[in-house]
């Protein structure tokens, strides 16, 4: 079998209802199963490269070598796409972020979902995007979700395998064409990264069970509020299982406070737009930048408003967008 370099762009994703609590931490399978938008333009391109040469994956990250940690998450997903290839053959990788890491906007997210597309291409295995999404899983539990655009669902499964825990797409984005808006709040790493947080709530947070319960009838309302497009229903209950998640988190010993005065000031600017009949809303992730959801119609509003609000750094503008793709060329 020839390998032949492969590229690969994955963009990130938001979490309508969210994913907080594994039950297998090393294939990252989930307590509760999770339901997300895929947004246009920002994201990871991961470009690998087998060969011969090469006597152990090469990383490079935004230019610069990839950490311990970073090393072996990489190494579940080559080490199961070489199986899966019958090779021993290593790779270079690279990988290009246009999302700042590690600031709770799902860079994970992207960056192995492109990395899976990008590693079965580049080693000639040929996986339906359900298929590519259990290997996304094995590098980061979000990127099961960003392998699909639009509205995406990411099944618990049952296995103890992980074989019947991946991600399926639920509506298009042209089927459902929402904007959203980002408001990036905030400098600077955050301290405990969300396997850690997750582990740390399981353990500690009094609230845990019920948060894990409360995702399993959230996604069911968000799968009726997608089909139906009720916008509405979609944004009460995106918000709730945000907060009900932040509770947890909060909840937790020692604390997890994700959130800075602006993100607060956010949600209440987003509620009361949405009092006054616009149609937008929030979710929050392990940061404190806020994501706002909303129709076409109203993106000048929403970005109008969150413009205003001290703290917030900066605004980028965004829709529902496609799944991750290769790159020709790239
Ligand atoms: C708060 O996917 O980053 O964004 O599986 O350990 O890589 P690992 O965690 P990760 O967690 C994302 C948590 C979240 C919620 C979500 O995206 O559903």
């Amino acid at each position: 079998m020839s390998f032949e370099r492969a590229a690969a762009f994955a963009p990130i994703n938001i979490a309508l209802s969210k994913y907080w609590g594994k039950r297998d931490h090393e294939r990252n399978l989930p307590l509760a199963p999770s339901v997300s938008v895929t947004l246009a333009e920002l994201g990871t391109l991961s470009v690998v490269a087998p060969s011969e040469e090469l006597e152990g994956n090469m990383m490079v990250i935004n230019d610069k070598a990839a950490d311990a940690k970073a090393l072996v998450r990489v190494g579940r997903v080559m080490r199961t796409v070489r199986e899966m290839a019958g090779t021993e053959v290593r790779a270079g990788i690279r990988s290009v972020n246009t999302v700042p890491t590690a600031q709770g906007l799902a860079s994970s997210a992207s960056a192995f979902a492109a990395l899976a597309k990008a590693a079965t291409t580049a080693y000639g295995l040929e996986l339906d995007d359900q298929e590519l999404s259990k290997i996304a899983r094995l590098g980061s539990g979000s990127a099961t979700r960003s392998v699909h655009g639009g509205f995406v669902l990411w099944r618990r499964g049952e296995e103890d395998d992980g074989s019947d825990s991946l991600a399926e797409q639920l509506a298009s984005a042209e089927d459902w064409p929402l904007r959203a808006v980002i408001a990036h709040i905030g400098v600077g790493p955050k301290k405990v990264p969300s396997g850690d947080g997750m582990r740390l709530s399981a353990d500690t947070s009094p609230f845990f069970s019920a948060w894990i319960d409360t995702c399993f009838t959230d996604v069911a309302e968000c799968l009726a509020a997608i089909a139906a497009r009720d916008f509405e229903r979609l944004a009460d209950v995106t918000e709730s299982n945000c907060l009900a998640m932040h509770a947890t988190m909060l909840a937790t010993r020692p604390g997890l406070i994700y959130w800075q005065p602006a993100t607060v000031a956010v949600m209440h600017a987003v509620r009361a737009l949405r009092a006054a009949g616009h149609a937008a809303f929030f979710t929050i992730d392990a940061g404190p930048s806020v994501v706002v959801l909303c129709e076409a119609g109203e993106v000048e509003t929403v970005s109008r408003t969150l413009g205003g609000i001290e703290g917030v750094v900066k605004l980028t503008r965004t829709r529902i967008g496609g799944g991750a793709h290769i790159v020709p060329n790239g």
